[in-house]
């Protein structure tokens, strides 16, 4: 191996190893600059004999053209790879998804809708909603109803006693809304015109059952309500809730200790396919419970019977919101499972309203 091939193999094996662009370029100095290894050879051709010039020349000419060929393959290689490295640095992947903003990433849980959709119908005709503790005392949930003491209807009930407080009172988780109209008439003058939606409780469990449910309570007290004014209002409701034209209800007689007379009222429907459709078919559903407010009551608050009147009813809401939003059961409704609260639940924007349409 001559001198000038152990020279090449250095130079090409700095230039292949150099890794930026700036030892490449001390790589070139040292070699190709004014006291580069191969400048130095150059300048000996000119103390050379004309025979040594001839060979020797294109020896080192050669060397410089591959070493200067090595360089500038090398300088091209490490600017793509330079450009490579910032391309990919300053990458941005467009086709990551947007991540949705909190207000359409939350849901409204179908309760909280249906009860919205109840207050904005019934405001409409001029109700106002009252509300009442979940925790009531026996008078409340019972005895100002004109539940007798002992009366088996407080059974019917099954309701949840809490333990007798330092007066030896057992406070009760209200069984039905009822309460509600209670309060109202012990603080308010008729005329008189509320829902009160919320929490019931009854210890009972099953596919249509669950021991915390909800229920909505209506009230009217002037000198002049009377029966047809509670069918329309409860016609008006159904009609507007259920989103159809017309809806053929049925009153028929039934008991409540603080309604006389008392009502349970059907509406017609059709389960044709396993599917309900309001405002066609044969068939009845049970929803709700009403009557004239029992003179009993009247007095309970105050008032005279002899001049003001009024009528009552008291309905399911996760029965109604069941029916509308076609869940078959009941349970999930209170498992809190956000995959079930996803399919079943509204956006928060979606605020029922009768001029914008109920459900949008
Ligand atoms: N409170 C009754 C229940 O839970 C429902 C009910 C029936 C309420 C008739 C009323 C009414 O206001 O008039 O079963």
């Amino acid at each position: 191996m001559t001198d000038l091939d152990t020279l090449e193999g250095d130079l090409l094996g700095q230039v292949g190893s150099a890794s930026d662009e700036a030892s490449l370029d001390a790589v070139r100095v040292a070699a190709l600059g004014k006291k580069g290894s191969i400048s130095e050879l150059l300048k000996t051709l000119g103390g050379m004999t004309p025979e040594e010039r001839k060979e020797r020349g294109p020896l080192i000419n050669g060397l410089r053209d591959r070493v200067q060929g090595a360089i500038a393959t090398r300088r091209e290689a490490l600017a793509e790879a330079a450009l490579e490295a910032r391309l990919s640095a300053e990458r941005i992947d467009i086709t990551l998804p947007v991540r949705d903003a909190p207000e359409s990433r939350g849901r409204i849980h179908p309760i909280s809708q249906v009860m919205d959709e109840i207050t904005a119908i019934f405001a409409d005709m001029g109700f106002s909603v009252a509300e009442g503790p979940d925790i009531e005392t026996d008078d409340y949930n019972f005895t100002a109803l004109n539940f007798p003491p002992g009366h088996p209807a407080r059974e019917m009930h099954d309701t949840f006693f809490l333990a007798p407080d330092h007066n030896g009172q057992r406070k009760v988780l209200r069984t039905h809304t009822s309460p509600v109209q209670i309060r109202t008439m012990r603080s308010q003058e008729p005329p008189i015109r509320v829902i009160c939606p919320g929490r019931t409780y009854r210890h009972d469990s099953d596919q249509t059952h669950t021991p915390m449910f909800h229920q909505v309570e209506g009230l009217v007290i002037d000198k002049t309500a009377t029966i047809a004014n509670l069918k329309w209002v409860l016609e008006e409701f159904c009609r507007t809730f259920f989103e159809v034209d017309a809806v053929k209800m049925r009153f028929r007689p039934s008991f409540f200790p603080f309604t006389e007379p008392s009502a349970e009222v059907d509406i017609q429907c059709s389960r044709k396919g396993g599917e309900i459709r309001f405002g066609e078919g044969t068939d009845w559903l049970e929803i709700l419970g009403c009557g004239m407010v029992h003179p009993n009551v009247l007095r309970n608050c105050g008032y005279d019977p002899d001049f003001v009147q009024g009528f009552a009813f008291g309905m399911g809401i996760d029965r109604i919101a069941m029916l509308k939003y076609g869940t078959p059961d009941l349970r999930p409704f209170f498992e809190a499972d956000v995959r079930w609260l996803e399919h079943y639940g509204f956006r928060p924007l979606d605020i029922p309203s009768l001029v914008a349409g109920l459900t949008s």
